[in-house]
């Protein structure tokens, strides 16, 4: 699925040494939840996330970003707790080529990836989690559309401070709109 930076595709074993580069980097992973706070994370437990994340699962999509033209590894995104009930998935995103950070590749790929979301799989939400000292996602998100809807406080413990994290969501209502005054002349 292309952009007009980047390519969502499907992850292979092959991106193991890529994922690598980043999953012990705390640079980086201080602005992400759940299992990669936990501390470094080893190639084994990688290559066994690897084999779960790209097997197909009813709730989860999970993609790699590539660089358009020379087919370059920079993060991966996902759609996560899909519920095809409610119509609603939250998303997860990084880049984690920290040199390829503020050129527009995360927000080119948060665009397709909602195009996938809202065009393919018929989902009506969209949401997320950022944590309030991440000003560069919580900007590249308002570009994609997302809306702040809410604060959760003090909910991120972080080097001896406890951070807000900032529930944000955009609908396919919105999402249409945004698409078609784009398209309109
Ligand atoms: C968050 C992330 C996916 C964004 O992708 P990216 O390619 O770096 O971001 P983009 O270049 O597409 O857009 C960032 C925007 O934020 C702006 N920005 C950068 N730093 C900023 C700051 N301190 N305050 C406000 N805006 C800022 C940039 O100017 C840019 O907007 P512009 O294109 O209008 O100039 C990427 O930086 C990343 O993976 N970071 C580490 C992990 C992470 O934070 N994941 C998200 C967890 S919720």
């Amino acid at each position: 699925m292309e952009g007009t930076l980047v390519r969502l595709r499907a992850i292979e074993r092959s991106d193991i040494d890529a994922i690598m580069q980043w999953v012990g980097d705390e640079e980086v992973t201080r602005f992400l939840g759940g299992e990669m706070m936990l501390g470094p994370m080893s190639r084994i437990a990688e290559e066994k996330w690897i084999e779960q994340a790209a097997a197909p699962a009813t709730n989860t999509r999970r993609f790699v970003i590539e660089k358009l033209g020379d087919h370059r590894y920079l993060g991966s995104t996902d759609l996560h707790n899909i519920s095809w009930v409610n119509r609603s998935a939250e998303v997860g995103i990084v880049i984690g080529d920290k040199p390829s950070w503020g050129k527009g590749y995360g927000t080119d790929a948060m665009r397709v990836l909602l195009r996938f979301a809202f065009d393919r799989l018929n989902l009506n939400r969209v949401s997320l989690r950022v944590f309030d000292y991440n000003p560069r996602a919580i900007a590249s998100y308002e570009k994609c559309g997302f809306k702040r809807e809410g604060v959760l406080r003090q909910d991120k413990y972080l080097a001896g401070e406890y951070h807000d994290t900032i529930v944000m969501g955009v609908l396919a209502s919105e999402y249409r709109a945004r698409l078609n005054s784009r398209l309109s002349p």
